[in-house]
């Protein structure tokens, strides 16, 4: 029975001494060993549809946010792509939903700076930025952004102006120390900054603009040159990026997202569910596993057990669960293939309320893993 004692533990963990204390493994690479020694284009890394439009407290809870907590949430909680659209406000960049007076997140750079922060913090992952060029940037606009945000030390420099047939391994990423991958849609000439890569010159998009849950597609939509076309699409050496959100029109052709259907859209049944449609286009493509998956609400499904499934990672480690702070989102624990994981808040209502917490469960305190036993917390 978790009592006072586990109160006591909480508390006190923190001058736990080293030999109590189990670290986390550091071998991993994007939370498990086994994705080291396999290709950046290879597995599928989870992506965050507009990371930055948060429908939180912040923004008073906007239609215009398309998740419930932060960038650095998402990336502590197994998060590896980050999207967002940049526009031009008041003679600066900034992040902006579709407009600067409907969802305004920020400069470029104060997320930038916040995407190098976190990976300061966290040496051993690669981390994917894909930014959607809505008032067409040049590359030294952007450029000059990432400077001040003194994150181009991370940026990774393809080898190539075009498709790339054979990406470095996560482990050749992380020790060259260029853990950030830009992607930009679209850029005309990076020849000022050759770390900005043009998106459709590697990616390929199925559709985007999906408002029916039987309406998921694997067909190739974006470039228009290899459009329809799944043969041409895969021998063209682009990575294969799977949309997966679904909108609601709610008139005047505004579209928002369909969170009634969200733990369906990101879950592992029902019409329209993520595994089914990661698998369905996993055949279409000849066996080749999506590069990208991208999602509304990531925390939702949870999506990131469908990425977990398709890269066969069963021991992921070293994530963070959501806070659980969100009103719109109180879900609560998080279930992946690797247990089940809660927040603090969480736990700490459970004992305060009498209930005792599922042993078995991860938490996350101190900055170190711990499992929840009958009578307390093991690290
Ligand atoms: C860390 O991962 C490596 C590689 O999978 C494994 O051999 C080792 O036992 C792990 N260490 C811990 C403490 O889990
Ligand atoms: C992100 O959200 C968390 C949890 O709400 C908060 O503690 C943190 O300060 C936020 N970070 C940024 C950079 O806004
Ligand atoms: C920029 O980041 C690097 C590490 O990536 C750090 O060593 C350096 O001090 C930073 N520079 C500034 C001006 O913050
Ligand atoms: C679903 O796809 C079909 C075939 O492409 C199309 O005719 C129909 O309009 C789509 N439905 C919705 C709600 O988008
Ligand atoms: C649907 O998936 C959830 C987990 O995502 C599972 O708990 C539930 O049992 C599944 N339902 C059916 C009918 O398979
Ligand atoms: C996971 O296993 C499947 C089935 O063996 C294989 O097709 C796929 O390439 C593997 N993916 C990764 C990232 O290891």
């Amino acid at each position: 029975m978790l009592s006072l004692s586990l109160f006591a533990f909480l508390f006190s963990c923190a001058s736990a001494s080293a030999s109590e204390i189990m670290r986390r493994n550091t071998t991993a690479c994007n939370n498990s060993p086994s994705l080291c020694s396999l290709s950046y284009g290879e597995i599928t890394h989870l992506g965050a549809h507009d990371s930055p439009f948060v429908r939180d407290a912040s923004t008073d809870y906007s239609d215009f946010g398309n998740q419930y907590y932060n960038t650095t949430v998402q990336l502590s909680a197994g998060v590896r792509l980050v999207t967002g659209q940049v526009h031009k406000s008041d003679n600066e960049w900034h992040l902006c939903h579709s407009d600067c007076t409907y969802l305004d997140a920020g400069t470029l750079e104060s997320w930038l700076s916040e995407i190098k922060a976190w990976l300061d913090d966290n040496p051993n992952d690669v981390v994917t930025v894909l930014l959607v060029n809505s008032d067409d940037a040049t590359d030294s606009e952007l450029g000059a952004v990432f400077e001040s945000a003194n994150i181009t030390d991370y940026a990774y420099t393809p080898s190539s102006t075009s498709a790339i047939s054979s990406w470095p391994t996560l482990q050749e990423l992380i020790d060259d120390g260029t853990r950030l991958m830009t992607f930009i849609a679209s850029l005309s000439s990076n020849s000022n900054a050759a770390y900005l890569m043009d998106e459709f010159a590697y990616i390929w998009e199925n559709p985007y603009d999906v408002t029916s849950a039987s309406n998921f597609s694997c067909l190739p939509d974006r470039p228009s040159t290899v459009s329809g076309d799944t043969a041409a699409a895969l021998s063209s050496n682009r990575l294969p990026f799977m949309n997966h959100f679904l909108d609601q029109d709610i008139g005047l052709g505004i579209q928002e997202p369909d969170v009634s259907a969200i733990d369906t859209t990101n879950g592992q049944n029902g019409t329209g569910n993520l595994l089914t449609s990661a698998d369905t286009c996993k055949s279409a493509y000849s066996g080749r596993q999506p590069t990208f998956i991208l999602v509304d609400f990531f925390d939702k499904g949870p999506a990131i057990d469908v990425v977990d499934k398709l890269n066969n990672v069963t021991d992921a480690t070293g994530r963070v669960a959501v806070p659980d702070t969100n009103k719109e989102d109180d879900s609560g624990s998080t279930t992946t293939s690797s247990g089940t994981y809660v927040g603090l808040t969480e736990l700490v209502d459970d004992v305060k309320s009498g209930a005792n917490p599922s042993v078995g469960n991860w938490i996350w305190v101190g900055g170190d893993w711990g499992s929840i036993l009958g009578g307390g917390i093991t690290f």
